[in-house]
C-alpha cells in the first residue's frame, strides 16, 4: 500500500521535471530524492501487525511530531530517557486502563508484565515491536489502542503515535532494555 504511494510520488515527480524539460539524468535524480525528502521527512519503515505481520493501518501524515517523525523513520524512540516525555506516558498508561490489565508499573496482573527483557512476541522486545503490538493489538486478550482501531466509532479515540511513544518510554523505565539497541 505504502510503496504504491511512493511509487506514485516519484512518478509524478519524474512527469514534472521532464515537463520543465530538464530531463537530464544527474538533475532527475538530485531533483527526485530532494522533494520526496522535503515532502515527508524520509520513507516512512514497514510497520506490521503484531498477529500477521500484514501492513499496520497507520499513515505517514499520522506520525505528526519530530518525535514521532524519527521513529517513522529509524524505528528509535527518541523519549527514552526523556523526564518530561516519560511522564506524561505514565498517565497515558493509566488514562487507557492499561494498569488495569498489566498494574500500575506494568508488573503484570491479568496481562503480561511488560518489564522484558523477554517477551511473548519477542520483537517487542524492540520500539517498533512494541508500538506494533500496541496499535494492532494480539489475538490473544490486547486490544488495538491506535488512534482510530481501539472504537470504530470515533476515529479520534485511541493513543496517537507520539502518546504510544510516550507510554513505551515510560514502560522502558522498568526494563533492562531501552529498545534502542
Ligand atoms: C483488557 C486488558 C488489557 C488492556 C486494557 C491492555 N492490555 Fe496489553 N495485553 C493484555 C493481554 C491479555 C496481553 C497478552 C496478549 C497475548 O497473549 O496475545 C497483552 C499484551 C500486551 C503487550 C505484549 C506483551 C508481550 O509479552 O509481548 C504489550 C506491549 C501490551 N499489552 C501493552 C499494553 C498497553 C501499553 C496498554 C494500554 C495502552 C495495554 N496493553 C492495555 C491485556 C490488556
Amino acid at each position: 500500500m505504502q510503496k504504491k504511494q511512493w511509487t506514485l510520488i516519484a512518478a509524478l515527480v519524474m512527469v514534472g521535471l521532464s515537463a520543465c524539460g530538464k530531463n537530464d539524468g544527474a538533475n532527475t535524480g538530485i531533483g527526485a530524492s530532494a522533494l520526496v525528502a522535503a515532502d515527508s521527512g524520509g520513507k516512512m519503515l514497514d510497520f506490521v501487525t503484531t498477529q500477521d505481520s500484514t501492513p499496520l493501518p497507520i499513515k505517514p501524515e499520522q506520525f505528526d511530531t519530530p518525535a514521532a517523525k524519527e521513529f517513522m523513520t529509524t524505528g528509535k524512540n527518541p523519549y527514552i530517557g526523556n523526564a518530561e516525555a516519560i511522564d506524561r506516558g505514565k498517565k497515558l498508561f493509566q488514562l487507557y486502563s492499561c494498569t488495569q490489565c498489566h498494574g500500575g508499573n506494568a508488573e503484570g496482573q491479568t496481562g503480561p508484565g511488560l518489564h522484558g527483557p523477554d517477551y511473548k512476541y519477542a520483537k517487542d522486545a524492540t520500539n517498533k515491536g512494541m508500538f506494533e503490538t500496541i496499535w494492532h493489538g494480539t489475538n490473544g486478550g490486547m486490544g488495538a489502542k491506535g488512534a482510530g482501531l481501539m472504537d470504530p466509532t470515533d476515529p479520534t479515540n485511541g493513543l496517537s503515535p507520539d502518546e504510544t511513544l510516550k507510554v513505551i518510554a515510560w514502560i522502558r523505565t522498568h526494563g533492562k532494555t531501552t529498545g534502542n539497541e
